[in-house]
Order: C-alpha cells, then sequence, then structure tokens
C-alpha cells in the first residue's frame, strides 16, 4: 500500500511542480504558490484515498484550498480506502521561483492517522543533519560543538564541513559562532527543507542545517530525514503571546522541549516526494520542451526502505508527442 502510494503521490508533487514552474522568474510569488496548490489539489483528488491534511496552507478561514483539516482524496464507493493524514507545502520557496533561484521544490509527506505532528505556523529552531552524523549532535549545547561533534562524526575538520543557514537578522550571533569553528556556511535566501534533504544525501556537499525556519516545514522534513536515517532536533520558538497560545492549544506549550525526528514524523508508513521547480543541490528543476516537460523528483517510503530518484517526461500532446531523450 505504502509502496503504490508513494508512486500516487509522486504524480503529486510532479502536477504542482510543472503548474508553478511556469512562473520562473515573472516575480509572481503568489500567484506561483496559487498554481502549485490547486495543482496540487487537483492531483490529490485523483487518488484513491481518505486524506486529511494536517500541514497546508493555513487554517481553514485564510486558505481556499489545502487548508488543515481539508479532505482530500477520490470517494470510493467500498468505502475501503487507507485513511491518511497528509503534510504538504505546495510551493517551498515562493520567491526562489519568482526569482528564478535555486532550489525551489514542492513537497508532501503522508503518513497513517497521526503519524505527523500538528504543527501551528510559527518557528522552530531546527538542527538537521544526515545518517553519519545522526546521534552525534544535541539541540541543547552550543552551535561550536555541534559543529565540532559534526566534523568528527564525518571525520573532518570543521573547514571541510558545510553547513546551511537562513540568511537572516535573527541569525547574525549565529552565523558569527560558526564562522569562528573555521566551518563553511551556505547562507540560503529560502528553503530550509530542501536544504536539510541536501544534509542526508551524500554527494550535495552540504552537512547540516542549523536556524530558525518555519514550523510545517520541519515536520515535513522529518519524515524525509526518517526515511533517509538522518536527524531533526527542534524546538517551538514564539515570537509572540499570541503564536504561544497557538502553539499551547495545539500541545507545544513548553518551548524547553526538544523534539526529535521520530517525535515529528512517528507515522511508520511514511511517504515523501518532492519535484523540484526550479534546479538545485538536490533536484533538476522542470524543463519544458515543445509538447512537454522533464521532472526530477524525490519518492521514499519508510517502511519498504526505498528512496527514488524519478526522472518523468510528461507528454501534453499525444498527436504530436516530443521526442524523448536520454
Ligand atoms: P515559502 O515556502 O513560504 O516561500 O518560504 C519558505 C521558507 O524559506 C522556509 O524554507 C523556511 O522554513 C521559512 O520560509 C522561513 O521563514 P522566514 O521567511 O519567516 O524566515
Amino acid at each position: 500500500m505504502e509502496q503504490l502510494l508513494a508512486l500516487e503521490m509522486v504524480r503529486v508533487t510532479e502536477a504542482a511542480a510543472i503548474a508553478s514552474a511556469r512562473l520562473m522568474g515573472r516575480g509572481e510569488r503568489d500567484e506561483a504558490d496559487r498554481l502549485a496548490t490547486e495543482a496540487m489539489r487537483a492531483a490529490m483528488d485523483e487518488i484513491q484515498m481518505a486524506g486529511t491534511i494536517v500541514i497546508g496552507e493555513g487554517e481553514r478561514d485564510d486558505a481556499p484550498m489545502l487548508y488543515i483539516g481539508e479532505r482530500v482524496g477520490a470517494a470510493d464507493p467500498t468505502g475501503s480506502v487507507p485513511e491518511i493524514d497528509i503534510a504538504v507545502d505546495p510551493l517551498e520557496g515562493t520567491n526562489l521561483v519568482a526569482t528564478g533561484s535555486a532550489n525551489a521544490i514542492t513537497v508532501l509527506a503522508a503518513s497513517e492517522r497521526g503519524g505527523l505532528v500538528h504543527a501551528p505556523d510559527t518557528y522552530l529552531e531546527k538542527l538537521c543533519v544526515g545518517p553519519l552524523a545522526a546521534g552525534h549532535v544535541d539541540i541543547t549545547v552550543s552551535a561550536t560543538e555541534n559543529v565540532h561533534r559534526i566534523a568528527e562524526a564525518l571525520r573532518r575538520k570543521p573547514g571541510d564541513i558545510t553547513i546551511i543557514i537562513l540568511e537572516r537578522p535573527r541569525h547574525d550571533a549565529l552565523i558569527a559562532e560558526v564562522r569562528a569553528t573555521g566551518a563553511r556556511i551556505k547562507l540560503i535566501g529560502d528553503g530550509d527543507l530542501s536544504a536539510a534533504i541536501s544534509c542526508a544525501v551524500s554527494g550535495t556537499g552540504v552537512h547540516a542545517v542549523m536556524g530558525l525556519g518555519g514550523a510545517p516545514e520541519g515536520v515535513i522534513t522529518a519524515a524525509a530525514l526518517r526515511c533517509l536515517g538522518g536527524e531533526i532536533q527542534a524546538r517551538f520558538r514564539y515570537r509572540s503571546e499570541e503564536e504561544r497560545e497557538r502553539g499551547r492549544k495545539m500541545g507545544h506549550g513548553d518551548e524547553t522541549r526538544v523534539y526529535r525526528t521520530e517525535d515529528l514524523a512517528s507515522g511508520d508508513n511514511l511517504v515523501f516526494a518532492a519535484t523540484g521547480v526550479t534546479s538545485g543541490d538536490l533536484l533538476e528543476g522542470v524543463r519544458f520542451f515543445g509538447g512537454g516537460a522533464r521532472t526530477h523528483s524525490l519518492v521514499m517510503a519508510y517502511q519498504t526502505k526505498t528512496v527514488r530518484f524519478v526522472d518523468t517526461v510528461h507528454m501534453f500532446d499525444r498527436e504530436r508527442p516530443p521526442s524523448v531523450r536520454l
């Protein structure tokens, strides 16, 4: 079931990627997000499943579709379809698409009921690493100590590892601290979810993500890192009393609590799918050609221990199909 679902889910992220990639570099971030969301929603309704959005575009009143609690999936007259929870980010990196920059992806994670934490749209302090450094880091110690632990786990010097940090004023002190260790830093404008996945894929040249980013992205990151054997540690961080109250209502009132990968994505039947919109460290972006497009995706299933890179040619015109190239 999980395997089949994974392959269905990649069609969902592919559809969203093709729709939003049309707007690459056109300065229309909201429109790119809208197109991705609509395409994702439509593609989900072609899958025989009883899905519930647990992380989506926002609360019911704020988001026209893919809102938290929304039911998705094709109705099944026999009623035997699986009940699943779905976390989506129809377009991670709306600014990246608007400016034609690297690493924008469409992404989702799915699980059996209750397998993904319900997170408010606030920040998480995150520490993400790949399989070699998993089990060696600790978000409660200093960034300096973690850089040394990661370097040691990778049998390198701090100067030979690269940490990804979102370029934000709130990270000035963190950036200065990491620089002082000698580690290399990749400052990114957006997209700490795709950055965290890259850390767990050998050959991407990046080794950890540190700093505050979106909590919803953190849950999807946890699903991906469980499939890849990496690790995320995280703590909720609120900017206001209103956010703190929202967090408390969802059971995340304790700001000292460290959430681990399995806390954020506890499901046994986790499925993850992402498709590149603009080319980046991990995935190629959408390439259009006469009569079609080519997409590059990552599809993973936890239970069956499979990680697939999927290269798909989409033929828009059956009458005049494009020639498929290697
Ligand atoms: P969008 O997908 O909404 O464009 O934003 C992506 C992102 O950069 C995430 O990757 C990150 O977790 C979050 O926004 C950071 O939020 P902020 O821009 O408030 O620092």
